[in-house]
């Protein structure tokens, strides 16, 4: 790609950070306010485990599972999942799904099979997409790159509440287990890990607001731009 056509590609805001740092909520209210098109990245991911879960395909079977990705029959209506024609919002978003996308998503031939899927969403006006290496993997050349992190304990609280509301038990200390093991695997595979972009813009957000948060993001999203 040339600087050129770079320059004339619409602009992208990449969320990146570790599970339940915020970054799903805050990204799509940034998109909202700015009138941009928003990427799930994590619910990609979420929808190849499901399907492999599904079809008994074995969680190390790294073909098999790039194959699933690529055909994966995926839609996205407002903040509605749509797989094969069945709504699974909420599916995606157990525990046992969480665990095994993370397996999935350190498997490289999963990872390169979804990446042109990913970069189809960055259409004008503009993109926010949220994930792991929105940054540093799928669009290095976003306009702003936010690193939202917050405490262990914060996010925990973070995810229960919105499992609870979801009508989804889980047990806290479960809770705390599985998005330490999660960020564990996430930060230490080989193939694009979890990690701050070296241009990102780091926010603590263990005291913050939604709105806090949303605000800074389209404060400086809006200095660069203009
Ligand atoms: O963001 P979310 O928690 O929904 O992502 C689920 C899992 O998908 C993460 O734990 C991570 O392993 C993987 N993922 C990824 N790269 C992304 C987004 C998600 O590896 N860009």
């Amino acid at each position: 790609m040339t600087d050129r056509s770079l320059e004339e590609s619409p602009p992208v805001i990449a969320i990146d950070g570790p599970a339940a740092s915020g970054k799903g909520t805050v990204a799509q209210e940034v998109a909202r306010v700015l009138g941009f098109h928003y990427l799930d990245s994590g619910a990609l991911y979420r929808l190849v485990a499901l399907t492999a879960q599904r079809r008994g395909i074995e969680l190390s079977d790294a073909q098999a599972l790039a194959a699933l990705a690529r055909g994966l029959e995926a839609t996205f209506d407002g903040d509605q999942v749509i797989l094969e024609g069945e709504r699974v919002t909420d599916t995606i978003r157990s525990e046992a799904v969480s665990q095994a996308a993370s397996r999935v998503a350190a498997l490289a031939p999963v990872r390169a099979a979804l990446l042109a899927r990913q970069r189809a969403f960055r259409r004008p006006p503009g993109l926010v997409a949220e994930g792991r290496d929105m940054g540093t993997q799928v669009f290095p050349d976003a306009r702003l790159k936010i690193f939202l992190t917050a405490s262990a304990e914060e996010r925990a609280r973070r995810r229960y509440k919105q499992l609870m509301d979801k009508g989804m038990r889980v047990s806290m200390s479960d809770l705390i287990r599985e998005i330490a093991e999660r960020d564990r695997q996430d930060r230490e595979r080989a193939v694009a890990p979890l990690k701050q972009a070296e241009d990102a813009v780091l926010i603590d957000t263990t005291s913050l607001s939604v709105e806090d948060v949303v605000r800074a993001v389209v404060e400086r999203y809006r200095s660069r731009a203009s």
